[in-house]
C-alpha cells in the first residue's frame, strides 16, 4: 500500500515537472523573441499602445491589419485583408513585401524558423 502511494505521489510529482518546464519553454522563447524583437523596435513601441513610425504591435496576434485608428497605413495594407494569425505573422517578418507589395513597411526577412517562433512567442506577450 505505501509503495502505491509512493508511486502515486512521484507520478503526480512528475506531471506538475512538466507542467512546470512547458511554462518555463514559453518564458524562454518569449525572452528570445524580445532579443529578435529589437530588429523591429526602432518603428515598432511597445511601452504603451501608442504609434510610433509604425503601428503599435500590442495585441496585434488575432488583430486584423490595419485595424488601428489613428495609425496613417498603406492602402495596400488596408486592401490586404489579413489577419495577423501565426502563419501570415511568419510570412510577414521572413518577406512582408512579398505578402502585401506595396506595404510602407521597410523589407525585413527573418527566415529562421525557430527565430520566428521565439518572435510569435513574444508578440503572444504583447
Ligand atoms: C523601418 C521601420 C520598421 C521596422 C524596422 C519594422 N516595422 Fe513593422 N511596420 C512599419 C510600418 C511603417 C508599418 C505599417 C505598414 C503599412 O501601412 O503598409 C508596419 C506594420 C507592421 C505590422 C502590421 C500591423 C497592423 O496593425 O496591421 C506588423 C505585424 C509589423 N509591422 C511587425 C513588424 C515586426 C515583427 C518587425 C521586426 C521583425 C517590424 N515590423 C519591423 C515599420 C517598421
Amino acid at each position: 500500500m505505501k509503495k502505491v502511494m509512493l508511486k502515486l505521489l512521484s507520478a503526480a510529482a512528475m506531471v506538475g515537472m512538466v507542467a512546470t518546464s512547458a511554462q518555463a519553454d514559453e518564458a524562454a522563447m518569449a525572452a528570445a523573441g524580445a532579443e529578435v524583437f529589437k530588429r523591429c523596435q526602432a518603428c515598432h513601441s511597445t511601452d504603451s499602445s501608442k504609434n510610433a513610425f509604425g503601428p503599435s504591435l500590442i495585441g496585434v496576434v488575432g488583430r486584423e491589419a490595419a485595424s488601428l485608428p489613428r495609425f496613417a497605413y498603406s492602402e495596400a495594407l488596408k486592401q490586404s485583408g489579413i489577419t495577423w494569425t501565426e502563419d501570415n505573422l511568419r510570412k510577414w517578418v521572413s518577406d512582408n513585401t512579398k505578402l502585401v507589395p506595396g506595404t510602407r513597411m521597410r523589407h525585413v526577412s527573418i527566415t529562421d524558423p525557430a527565430e520566428q517562433d521565439y518572435l510569435i512567442a513574444y508578440l503572444k506577450t504583447l
